[in-house]
């Protein structure tokens, strides 16, 4: 859950390496730091904004280094949990980006052997554990090779070496690491985001692979030490349009481009639709998997795949996964639903599905993640590089899609003709910003917010509740409306604003009569709707549009609010706190 980049190359590494962390900042942002080979290893590292780092150029100056961000695990936000780590000697710096199962127990034998450690950190060991190896053999290779065969658990780490000064090398395992080549200079990172302004050729490092990088040179190795050809991928340059515009924020940007993020999702191969929608029907099995914000997505296929294609699917959170696998085997299918493409519990979710024997599906937006690449068949979202940390315009698209399968299941042409113009009504709810602006400034100082809502409509209670949480750090819950009456209602008083998802469908007059019985006891409704009601202490205003379409329309005004909250109670909203963007941890 953090990022890390390499540079090597003919130019100055520290501004390189610096705005590359900046654009990995959305995988973790608590502390930074980079690594120069100059005479010595050249360190710097430092808790906070790496927008605030004050470098003096002479301190760091160097063609060759590598950097992080960081996402704290093991060990608390501190100077010395910063990475890059290094070795005792002071030889060899790292950075590393996943979780060291075993760390403890190779600690205590480097401990033993008198290495000394300097962080609580999981990374450090793999700092020494080159170390030992390298000082064994005095070959990089073999140092690296031993040094992933003692590891356990999910890493990308780069690694530079005093004795090598024209070298970085890298190795991954269920965490990812693409390698960048540029003209006289290759970069090693997470993600494609951080180096694209320089290249868009890429080599994609695969699961357990070695990369040895010189200037002008690349190898790969797999973790026996076999060499193993690898093909350059061109990238898209869209990739690189990654600037605010004249929003005051990423997230701002993100849920305003709906508007036509919405369509892109809509541009898809119909071979591959076909194959897709084909999978899914003659499915005997077919369970839906995802994480957070995706997994209410799924949560929504699984209403609108019964509703409109007449198939019946389970959504199990990726993360609960593994407790349901006795049931996945050669006639099951598995939608995998991820932004990111790199989430842990999505990726091990697959991982047992596959040695099942299971058919991977799976809706992604990053090109070339790990999902993409381990699924059968992955659609792609198309809504373009996701920077806020919580999900907007990358819901929306999952959700467009997930839309489009089901029509297309259905072979209901008017419906997928219906999705083309969702758009217009992207517009309507952007409208409503003032009125939603207001709305905020009434509710930012309530302790505790509900959603409600039925039928398909309950995810994006869910959604909007999660938003709320992670964008303003309001306490917020999201219910389907009919369970108030089992318990939470005894929570409502006078203080208590809830938020009723409620356009006019079969599920309208019980949805109103649970706004009632909050109402009652005192609650604050706020009524999202086609269709105004006095029950409602404020109102915003929703088209008139298809009933099974409303989920894609209601979340955005959602968003709007929990973005508004957090910008008035001085939230950092494009990264708020305790989060990072591709949760790589179990
Ligand atoms: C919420 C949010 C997270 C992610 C979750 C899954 O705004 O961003 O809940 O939705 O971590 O991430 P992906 O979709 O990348 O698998």
């Amino acid at each position: 859950m953090c990022g890390i980049i390499g540079y090597i190359g003919d130019k100055d590494a520290t501004p390189i390496l610096l705005n590359g962390i900046k654009k990995l900042e959305y995988r973790g942002y608590d502390s930074w730091g980079l690594a120069i080979i100059q005479d010595e290893i050249g360190l710097v590292k430092s808790t906070g904004k790496i927008s605030e780092a004050k470098l003096d150029p002479l301190e760091l100056e160097g063609r060759i280094g590598i950097a992080h961000t960081r996402w704290a695990t093991h060990g608390g936000v501190t100077n010395e949990n910063a990475h890059p780590h290094i070795s005792c000697r002071k030889e060899i710096a790292i950075v590393h980006n996943g979780i060291i199962e075993n760390y403890q127990e190779i600690k205590e034998s480097l401990l033993d052997e008198g290495h000394c450690f300097t962080s609580q950190t999981d990374s450090e060991v793999i700092a020494h554990l080159l170390e030992r190896y390298y000082h064994k053999s005095k070959d990089i290779k073999e140092a690296l090779l031993a040094t992933v065969k003692k590891i356990k658990g999910n890493f990308a780490f780069l690694a530079i070496f005093q004795d090598e000064p024209n070298m970085i090398v890298g190795a991954r395992k269920d965490s990812p690491l693409v390698l960048g080549l540029g003209k006289d200079e290759i970069f090693l990172a997470s993600d494609v985001l951080s180096f694209i302004e320089h290249t868009d050729k890429v080599v994609f490092l695969d699961n357990l692979e070695i990369a040895m990088v010189k200037k002008g040179s690349l190898r790969i190795f797999d973790f026996k030490g076999k060499e193993v050809q690898k093909g350059i991928t061109q990238v898209a340059w869209e990739a690189s349009d990654v600037s605010k515009k004249e929003f005051a924020h990423y997230t701002l940007k993100e849920i305003y481009e709906q508007y036509s993020s919405i369509k892109s999702s809509l541009y898809q191969d119909p071979v591959k639709l076909r194959e897709f929608c084909k999978s899914i029907k003659e499915a005997k099995k077919l369970f839906i998997t995802a994480s957070g914000t995706s997994f209410h997505a799924g949560l929504v296929a699984r209403y609108i795949f019964s509703k409109i294609s007449k198939v019946y699917c389970e959504a199990i959170l990726a993360s609960e996964f593994s407790q349901i696998i006795e049931w996945v085997d050669k006639d099951a299918v598995i939608m995998a639903i991820s932004q990111s493409g790199e989430t842990a519990d999505v990726l091990n979710a697959i991982k047992g599905a596959k040695e099942k024997g299971a058919k991977i599906l799976s809706i992604v937006n990053v090109m070339n993640s790990t999902l993409d690449r381990e699924s059968d068949l992955a659609f792609y979202l198309n809504c373009g590089p996701e920077i806020g940390v919580a999900a907007t315009k990358s819901f929306t698209a999952q959700l467009t899609l997930i839309y489009l399968l089901a029509f297309a299941m259905a072979n209901d042409f008017i419906g997928v003709n219906k999705l083309r113009k969702l758009n217009d009504y992207v517009e309507f709810i952007l409208k409503e910003e003032d009125k939603i602006i207001e709305i905020a400034d009434k509710y930012k100082v309530s302790n505790d917010f509900y959603f409600i809502g039925r039928s398909i409509h309950y995810p994006i209670a869910l959604e909007g509740a999660l938003k709320l949480k992670e964008l303003s750090y309001i306490h917020a819950e999201g219910m389907a409306a009919g369970e108030l009456k089992h318990g939470t209602l005894a929570l409502i008083d006078s203080k208590t604003p809830v938020v009723v998802l409620n356009p006019e469908d079969n599920t309208y007059y019980e949805t109103l009569s649970n706004a009632l019985e909050m109402k009652a006891r005192g609650a604050k409704i706020i009524g999202v709707s086609n269709l105004i009601n006095e029950v409602y202490d404020d109102f915003i205003l929703l088209p008139k549009i298809e009933d099974s379409l409303y989920p894609i329309i209601e979340v955005m005004p959602l968003q709007i609010l929990a973005y508004h909250i957090a910008i008035d109670r001085g939230a950092d909203v494009d990264r708020p706190r305790n989060l990072a963007k591709s949760v790589t941890v179990k």
